[in-house]
């Protein structure tokens, strides 16, 4: 695997990447164990899309997580995992005792009919065992889908129809804070309006009383009583997809974006070493949740392919109060520590003394992933988290790339506060303008392209290849189009400004307003909505809903209404998306052909109500006035 240990290195590595790629990540594959060496290493062709890495190869890819280490590194902590409640301490796992869990674990899924290329749905706290589960699904050729574990019934079984998976992995419960979240009864809500799902296995956990359904729910525990420790790994192509993670998009319905084993294989493990300068030995700690695509990359798979000792948090970073992570750091000696920019404003806004309680002197590298980073946030975590000892890298991707695509690597190429900086070896960023033509000079900006494919990108959306073509190839010709807005400086450091469709990243999660608006317009006296972001101190975006009624109410009634709609959006989506400020307004401002103009929303949203721009592409311009007018009293 080729290490990057200068800028100058750099510079030659992006080099021979983009003149040959084939021939660069031909060698980085060298590294990993195949069953059978591919024929082919790349073939392309955005216009369909069809993106191909290392045809004709045969691999599992947990012989190079975990085999693989049994060597040399049996006995090596391969997840250490932290429990929520500070009394419950931690559990080592090494390498040979996960590999056991796994194996023992995939004869337990296929002991409940799962075979090869089956959906298998995950909706689990951050516990041991949903690595495991994550593992066997891939050791038997099992498709796995993550739900996040905050997700409504409706949107877990939304997510498990799409799929049609038919073994769903849950627990009795899961512990967040000082809050439970009562996994299995949202499971059964969901499982009534799923029918593929024919096996429900169910971790304990929190030990609270839940409803068993005979021949349907099976008990994690009893399961693994008596399976064998062996089970081999099942031989897969290169392209077979590996899992499929569902993300927001501009219309209501989530995406399963699908991931295929060898390029993700081959970047996840490349991206790891290389950003973060893994070094053997180090401890490192994603505080991502595996709900989302930075845990199944950096949580899971980059760590493990590495041989590295990876951290698993169950809880939350306020819990029990705002030191809990830098009380983590200093106990467990953290070398690497990666995280999202809410949680560091949300720390920083909690004041000094927490993080000035703990000694912090094993960090080597910090990481930010999500979401744009302010400057203040940045210099926070620069200068009181790291004493300015630690590099920042600010890794920008998406859970359709796969692994990070453009960041600093630690401590080798400069780093700028607020930038991303450069693209990693193997990625042709692109800049375009309004009239879609490629922008070459620098200091622009315009919406984020990529050029070239890459071995991690998405393959497809699942069952839905129309979608994913028009969705990522279809603005802009022979390229993929990220959805980010992106300025590029004097140079050539790119800055991620953030997202340019109707997504929108809150606390570092993607959320579609079509998905907030069809759950608020649900309400009897809901006529329409519409969702935009605002700026949002800790939260980067805050949740703005413009609200027309079927009939007006008392403004007494008003902030009762606004309990009413998010108690809404909570069942139809989940608690990340709960509204912050709602503006009953008596209408929208809409284009002729009847497209809500969110740029003016937007405006309005965030206070500034004088630089509107154009519109007189209005059907009724005077809407505004109106809405200008009430911003004030929103709630
Ligand atoms: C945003 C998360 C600025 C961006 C890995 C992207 C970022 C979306 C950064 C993907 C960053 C991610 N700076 N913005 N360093 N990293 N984003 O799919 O808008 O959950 O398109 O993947 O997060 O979010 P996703």
């Amino acid at each position: 695997m080729t290490t990057i240990t200068s800028y100058e290195d750099y510079l030659k590595e992006y080099k021979k990447s983009i003149d040959n790629p084939e021939q660069f990540w031909g060698e980085q594959a060298e590294n990993f164990v195949w069953k059978k060496k591919w024929t082919s290493i790349l073939n392309w062709d955005f216009e369909k899309p069809e993106i191909k890495w290392f045809e004709g190869g045969k691999l599992n890819i947990t012989d190079n997580c975990l085999d693989k280490h049994l060597d040399i590194l049996a006995e090596k902590t391969a997840i250490k995992w932290i429990a929520n409640d500070p009394k419950e301490g931690s559990i080592s796992l090494s390498y040979k005792k996960l590999h056991t869990q796994v194996c023992k674990f995939s004869n337990v899924l296929k002991n409940n009919g799962v075979v090869k290329g089956d959906r298998v749905c995950l909706y689990m706290p951050m516990v041991p065992e949903l690595a495991i589960a994550v593992l066997a699904c891939a050791r038997i050729g099992a498709i796995h889908s993550v739900v996040f574990a905050g997700f409504s019934a409706k949107s877990l079984a939304d997510r498990i129809n799409d799929a049609g998976c038919k073994v769903l992995i849950t627990a009795d419960g899961g512990y967040r804070g000082n809050k439970i979240i009562n996994l299995k009864n949202i499971a059964d809500q969901a499982m009534l309006d799923s029918c593929s799902i024919k096996k429900c296995i169910v971790l304990k956990r929190t030990k609270q009383k839940v409803v068993i359904k005979k021949n349907r729910d099976v008990w994690w525990d009893n399961e693994m009583e008596n399976v064998n420790e062996n089970c081999n790994s099942e031989s897969m192509n290169s392209e077979d997809p590996l899992f499929i993670l569902y993300t927001s998009g501009s219309t209501g319905k989530p995406k399963g974006i699908q991931h295929s084993i060898a390029g993700y294989m081959v970047y996840t493990h490349f991206s790891f070493k290389n950003v973060f300068q893994y070094k053997d030995g180090d401890i490192y700690w994603c505080t991502a949740d595996i709900g989302w695509i930075t845990g199944h990359s950096y949580i899971i798979y980059g760590p493990l392919l590495c041989g590295a000792t990876t951290i698993m948090f169950e809880g939350v970073p306020t819990y029990p109060d705002a030191g809990r992570l830098w009380e983590i750091v200093e106990k467990h000696k953290i070398n690497i520590f990666y995280t999202a920019p809410t949680a560091i404003r949300s720390l920083e806004a909690k004041g000094d003394d927490f993080v000035k309680k703990y000694n912090l002197s094993s960090l080597k590298v910090l990481g930010t992933v999500g979401e744009p980073i302010n400057k203040d946030a940045w210099e926070w975590y620069y200068t009181k988290v790291g004493k300015e000892n630690a590099p920042i890298v600010d890794t920008w991707w998406q859970t359709e790339t796969g692994g990070i695509m453009i960041s600093n690597l630690a401590g080798v190429t400069p780093m700028k506060p607020t930038f991303a900086t450069l693209p990693l070896p193997g990625i042709l960023p692109c800049i375009m303008d309004d009239q879609n033509n490629e922008i070459t000079k620098n200091s622009i900006e315009g919406k984020l392209c990529i050029k070239f494919p890459w071995p991690s990108m998405a393959r497809t959306i699942y069952g839905d290849h129309k979608r994913f073509k028009e969705t990522y190839f279809s603005a802009f010709k022979n390229k993929y189009f990220t959805g980010d807005g992106c300025y590029r400086d004097e140079n050539g450091f790119y800055r991620i400004t953030g997202r340019v469709d109707d997504v929108l990243i809150v606390s570092g999660h993607n959320l579609g307003t079509a998905e907030i608006e069809s759950a608020i317009d649900q309400h009897p006296n809901v006529c329409e909505t519409a969702i935009v972001g605002y700026p949002h101190s800790i939260k980067g975006n805050g949740i703005y809903a413009y609200v027309i009624l079927n009939s007006d109410i008392k403004k007494e009634n008003k902030k009762q209404l606004k309990l009413e709609l998010n108690e809404l959006v909570v069942k139809e989506v989940g608690p990340i998306a709960k509204v912050d400020k709602i503006q009953f307004v008596v209408g929208l401002p809409k284009t002729r052909s009847g497209k809500i103009m969110r740029r003016i929303l937007r405006k309005i949203a965030e206070g500034d109500t004088h630089k509107l721009g154009d519109t007189s592409t209005l059907l009724d311009p005077k809407i505004i006035d109106e809405i200008k007018k009430n911003a004030e009293y929103a709630y």
